[in-house]
Formats: C-alpha cells, structure tokens, sequence
C-alpha cells in the first residue's frame, strides 16, 4: 500500500533517479532540483511504496492556479495508478470556492502518454508554446484542468499567458 507525502532530504537522490531514468538526457542535475525547491511556493510531495521511492511531484502555489512542474511515477510502476494518485493529492488543493481553482501544466509534444494520461484526468490542451524543449527541441502543450464551477467562456491569465476556458 503506498502512501503520499511531503518530500524530505535523504529522499532527494531516489527522486533524481526517477527524473533520470524518465528524462534521459534532460534529466535535473541536483543543483537544479534543489534551486527549484528553493523557489517561493514551490511543494514536493513523494509517493512511498515499502521504503521504496516510487513517484514524486512538485507543483508551485501561483495566486489562482496550481502549476504543476513535475509528476514522474518510475518507470517499473508506471500503470499501477500512482501518477493519478499524486494527481487526485493535488486536486484536493484546489477547489471552486478557494482561490486556486486550476491547475496548470506543460507537456512536450511528443510525449504522448503523458498527453493522453493528463487528458484521462480531466486536462485540456490550451496552447502551443512553440519551441519550448531542446535536446530535442520540441513544442510544449500547455494543459489546463479546470476546478471552478462556472462553466463557460471565461478568460483567465496564467502567469502572462491568457487562456479562454
Ligand atoms: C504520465 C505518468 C505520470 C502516468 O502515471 P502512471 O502512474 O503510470 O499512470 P496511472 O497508473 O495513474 O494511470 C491512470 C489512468 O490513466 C490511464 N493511462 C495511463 N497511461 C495512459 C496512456 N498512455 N493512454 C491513455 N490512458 C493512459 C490508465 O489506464 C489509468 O486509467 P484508469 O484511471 O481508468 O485506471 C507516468 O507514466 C510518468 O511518470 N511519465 C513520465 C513522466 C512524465 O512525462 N510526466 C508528465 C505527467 S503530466
């Protein structure tokens, strides 16, 4: 049975394991994540499954969303339901009467699991951000998963870019 917490220290080098083993080239060296973690408003949580690391995610607190940076399940537990699991915790931080009631997310563009994952769980793909990877280069897809109750044309800014929901 696997449960769901904050991140602490000692489990920094199984999360990067599991960033590397998912993002090969691209992987975040240690100085990187800890400069992430650094940033204002900016959670880790950590999925644990018998002492073992199995999934990690780390989302910053924006005044009305939630951006979701990183949500890496390992690749030996992937379809075992710990990446809706993590996605299921961070529902639970927004809500149509607080006021964080998005969520917001980027994916490259030639990820399609993840694509298809995120729009299983209720995201929508928004926007292009052209050229927003390298190594390769690649388009992003910004995605956003809406918790509000008013449904309908609505135009809402996330950090600069204005998207109608
Ligand atoms: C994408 C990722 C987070 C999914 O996590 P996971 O733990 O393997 O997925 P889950 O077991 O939680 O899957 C949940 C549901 O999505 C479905 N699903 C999983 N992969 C899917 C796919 N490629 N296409 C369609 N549905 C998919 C599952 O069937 C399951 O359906 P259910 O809820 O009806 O049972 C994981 O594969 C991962 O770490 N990918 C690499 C990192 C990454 O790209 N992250 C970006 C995430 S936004």
């Amino acid at each position: 049975m696997s449960n769901i917490r904050w991140m602490i220290r000692r489990d920094i080098p199984e999360v990067l394991d599991i960033n590397t083993l998912n993002d090969e080239g691209n992987a975040l060296s240690e100085e990187e994540f800890l400069s992430l973690l650094r940033e204002r408003n900016v959670i880790c949580m950590v999925v644990e499954d018998q002492d073992k690391i199995v999934g990690f995610m780390v989302y910053e607190l924006c005044p009305i969303y939630l951006s979701l940076l990183l949500l890496q399940v390992h690749p030996a537990h992937k379809g075992e339901g710990i990446g809706a699991k993590m996605f299921d915790k961070l529902t639970t931080k927004i809500s149509p009467t607080s006021r964080r009631k998005f969520i917001a997310t980027q994916i490259r563009e030639s990820n399609l699991d993840s694509l298809l994952w995120a729009k299983k769980r209720g995201f929508l793909a928004k926007s292009i951000n052209k050229s927003a990877y390298s190594s390769p280069e690649d388009d992003g897809i910004f995605m956003i998963y809406d918790g509000s109750e008013e449904k309908g044309a609505k135009v809402v800014d996330f950090g600069g870019i204005e998207i109608e929901l």
